[in-house]
């Protein structure tokens, strides 16, 4: 019997917990199997990890015993060093996964030049875990070492690579020109370039001038319609017996400025704390998602990283949910700061990822409960 579906969170999620997406996925998939060049933007915690590592590179590695897929999180590397790690931790989990012992020590060892294969297999699973030591400890030349050992695997397999959070390498001087030298030579190879940090991916990728200009098609992902929601939640709250509408579910998606993390996690609050068989209200609901935030203690801690008014700033975005223009005088009185400071701390939660950007909509929480907790206090 299949298991009774369930909201999850904070976590990357499979096909069958999926809602919608599926013309996205179609075509993503496409892209991979055609070797394409994808820049994905999505705002935070929309689905991209989810849809292109554990739904796209799924499929795509079940296509035939030589699929490569070779995903690289590079979120928050703070210097060529971190950047490396990251590579190392990449390329060992896909060789792992991918081949047998015999394979990685027989054929594809021959890939690795610059660094030597440790294979170990583990007992309970029979498992191979590997790990690459470099022959040189200089990260440059490990780097780019790594790199060669992508071209080579890319060359060798028919390969997806996934560069997640890839706006982060703006940080650490030098990445973006080595990164260029691996992604210029990938003309075979399924090519996925995921961000959320908009501000940096246009940069990157939207600027006439970067070298990276126009590297790949680019595509987006939306808010996820109300009837798919509605479909969603009911399958999720049916064994509680608790009844949701149309204005109720809307409610929740407004507040949560669409943001399918939160909604998700809200959804798993309801479930978790409501008595069987509630018919949801408006009303309610606000209830509910106050007790939700109130319980959320790492707010509190996370705000304690943060100026006055960088908090001020969040405040005011928490308390209109969109601001088109953060510099206006209105908003400058409540937060009694200058233009310039204002601009400077909107970059700053920008860089951080706390604050994002809309298309005609204006500046937003990344976080909505986040929003919903500086809105409520
Ligand atoms: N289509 C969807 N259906 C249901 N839940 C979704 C969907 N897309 C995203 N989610 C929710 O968002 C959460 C985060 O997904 P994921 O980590 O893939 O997003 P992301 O955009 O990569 O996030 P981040 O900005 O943190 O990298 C999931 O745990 C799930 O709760
Ligand atoms: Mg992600």
């Amino acid at each position: 019997m299949p298991s009774p579906k369930i909201f999850k969170y904070d976590v990357l999620i499979d096909a069958g917990d999926l809602c919608d997406r599926k013309s996205e996925l179609e075509e993503l998939l496409k892209r991979a199997k055609t070797k394409k060049h994808t820049i994905l933007f999505a705002p935070r915690r929309y689905g991209k990890t989810s849809l292109i590592k554990n739904v796209v590179g799924e499929t795509f590695s079940h296509l035939s015993r030589q699929h490569l897929v070779l995903f690289f999180d590079l979120m928050d590397v703070q210097s060529l060093e971190s950047i490396a790690k990251r590579f190392h931790h990449g390329i060992s989990l896909a060789l792992a996964h991918r081949f047998s012992v015999k394979k990685l020590l027989s054929d594809v060892s021959a890939y690795l030049k610059g660094f030597s294969l440790q294979v170990d297999v583990d007992p309970a699973t029979n498992q191979p875990s590997i790990s690459l030591a470099a022959k040189v400890r200089e990260p440059k030349i490990e780097i780019s070492n790594l790199i060669d050992v992508i071209k080579r695997l890319a060359h060798q397999y028919p390969t997806m690579l996934i560069l997640d959070e890839f706006h982060d390498i703006t940080f650490v001087p030098e990445a973006e020109a080595l990164f260029r030298g691996l992604l210029q030579e990938l003309g075979e190879t399924a090519v996925f370039i995921l961000g959320s940090k908009r501000h940096l991916m246009t940069l990157m990728f939207q600027d006439a001038h970067s070298p990276l200009f126009h590297y790949g098609d680019e595509m987006h992902l939306g808010r996820i319609p109300i009837k798919d929601w509605m479909a969603y939640f009911q399958e999720r709250l049916a064994p509680r017996k608790i009844k949701i509408d149309e204005g109720a579910l809307n409610s929740i998606l407004t507040t949560l400025c669409d943001v399918p993390n939160a909604i998700c996690e809200f959804g798993a609050w309801l479930v978790d704390n409501l008595e069987s068989e509630t018919t949801l209200t408006v009303g309610l609901l606000r209830l509910q998602m106050d007790r939700l935030v109130e319980n959320k203690q790492s707010y509190a801690y996370l705000l304690q990283g943060y100026t006055e008014k960088e908090c001020g700033v969040m405040s005011a975005l928490a308390k209109q949910q969109f601001i088109l223009e953060p510099q206006s005088e209105a908003i400058l009185k409540t937060i009694h700061a200058s233009k310039s400071s204002v601009a400077k701390i909107i970059k700053k939660l920008m860089n951080r990822g706390l604050v994002e950007y809309e298309t005609d909509k204006g500046y937003r929480l990344s976080d909505p409960l986040l929003g919903h907790y500086l809105a409520t206090r």
